[in-house]
């Protein structure tokens, strides 16, 4: 069980077994990891992750027009809309946000002409807000945009440099990578910034190449499943069926990550985002806001704050939900949460509107039982038994958490 879990820390030499916790820390490639030996997972010993992290990235809206004005009015965005309350703490840097070279000493150094103040001013910004700031880098040569060096053959120097700058977070990209070994690219990563003397979460972003879930789990605190996302139905809709393979490897301390949201940013309607955020949250997907939370509608903020959506996520059991039963495009997703509870997304992805079923007992509950359902849309309450039936528009999804009674 998941909520067994627990960290553990402590000398690295010796492998300890909590006979009764059934834990083991064990070491290896040096890295120091405990492992889960009722779910059989190892995971990245550095405390993190318990929960999917949330926050924002700059890449979906903003690519490489970033400079630190639009950080710190972003900080100040998510403070002022309430997000920041709801959860999303991480203010994430992607590309972009360094010089081209490395100074003298072989560090990284912010970009003068948009960074002037520097990351660790702009952290301490962040900070003082009571919120958390990731950086960006990659395991190569140089980043994806080229505009500024990769962290290959850099890894201690770099992490030490992030920790330096009090950096809470890293997203480690997988561009110009020279075929130098995948796996030890990343772990070298792991290892630096473990000894960095910072606790730093760390998003491995090698695009699903290596089916990361299957070893991502002892090297960072979330792995992508999937190439890039783009602002469309087809792109959301392929990356949540790619990530959904993956979800019996996810849990607390490392996650499976189908890349950030693109709610928001203009390119699917309210229902298609209102789908993307319900299966994201289901999926306990990383939840980082993609849009310009600065000029931010009403309708997309309504979205992103659904406080009994982002609880689904946020559930401490930490059971990645997935696709539980499709009827050509009407699809059932579910997972269980904890205290007995089942969380259900109903979702419409053809082109009319349509009824949909789930059935409980294909979703882990008695199938002449009653529970109390919660539309976590409407907000509304109904009582079902054995199954649960409703009308949904196309694209568009219903969301419920089910309360056996
Ligand atoms: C990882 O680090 C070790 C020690 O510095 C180095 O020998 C090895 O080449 C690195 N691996 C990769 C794939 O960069
Ligand atoms: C977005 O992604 C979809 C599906 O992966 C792809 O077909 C499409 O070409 C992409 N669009 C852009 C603008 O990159
Ligand atoms: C958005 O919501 C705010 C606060 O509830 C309200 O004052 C404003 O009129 C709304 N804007 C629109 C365009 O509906
Ligand atoms: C379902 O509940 C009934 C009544 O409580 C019980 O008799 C039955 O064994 C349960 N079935 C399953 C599959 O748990
Ligand atoms: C609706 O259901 C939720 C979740 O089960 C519960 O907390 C809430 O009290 C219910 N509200 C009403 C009005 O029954």
């Amino acid at each position: 069980m998941a909520g067994q879990r627990r960290a553990v820390h402590g000398p690295t030499a010796v492998a300890v077994i909590w006979v009764a916790l059934m834990l083991l820390e064990v070491s290896v490639d040096g890295r120091r990891l405990a492992a889960e030996a009722s779910r059989g997972r190892l995971v990245l010993d550095n405390g993190l992750g318990r929960t999917p992290p949330m926050g924002w990235n700059s890449w979906n809206h903003f690519q490489c027009s970033i400079d630190e004005k639009l950080i710190r009015e972003t900080a100040d965005s998510m403070v002022s809309t309430g997000l920041s309350s709801l959860g999303y703490k991480y203010i994430n840097i992607d590309d972009c946000w360094g010089e081209s070279n490395r100074d003298s000493q072989g560090n990284l150094v912010p970009k003068a002409s948009t960074f002037p103040s520097g990351i660790k001013s702009l952290a301490d910004y962040v900070h003082g807000k009571g919120l958390k700031l990731g950086i960006y880098s990659d395991a190569g040569t140089q980043t994806c945009s080229k505009t500024m060096p990769g962290s290959l053959g850099h890894e201690e120097q770099d992490a030490n440099t992030f920790a330096s700058w009090e950096v809470d977070y890293l997203k480690y990209d997988n561009c110009n990578n020279q075929n130098a070994n995948l796996k030890g690219r990343y772990k070298n990563m792991s290892q630096a910034l473990l000894n960095s003397g910072r606790t730093i979460f760390f998003s491995l972003c090698e695009w699903g190449q290596e089916d990361p879930a299957t070893w991502a789990g002892s090297v960072g605190n979330s792995w992508r499943t999937t190439g890039d996302i783009n602002d469309s139905w087809d792109s959301m809709t392929s990356r949540a069926d790619l990530n959904d393979i993956w979800a019996s490897y996810a849990g607390p301390g490392g996650w499976n990550d189908p890349d950030m949201l693109e709610v928001g940013n203009g390119g699917m309607t309210i229902e298609e985002y209102r789908s993307h955020f319900s299966i994201w949250a289901l999926a306990k997907a990383p939840l980082l806001i993609g849009c310009d939370v600065r000029f931010i509608s009403n309708e997309t903020l309504a979205i992103l704050s659904n406080s009994e959506v982002i609880a689904v996520n946020q559930d401490k059991l930490g059971v990645q939900g997935k696709k539980v039963k499709s009827n050509g495009n009407l699809e059932v997703w579910a997972g269980p949460l904890s205290g007995g509870k089942v969380a259900v997304v109903l979702w419409n992805r053809g082109s009319s509107q349509a009824s949909i079923t789930v059935d409980f007992a294909d979703i882990g509950l008695n199938s002449s039982s009653v529970v109390g359902a919660r539309d976590l849309w409407k907000r509304s309450n109904t009582s079902a038994k054995g199954k649960l039936t409703a009308t949904t528009a196309s694209h568009a999804s219903k969301m419920y958490v089910l309360t056996p009674k």
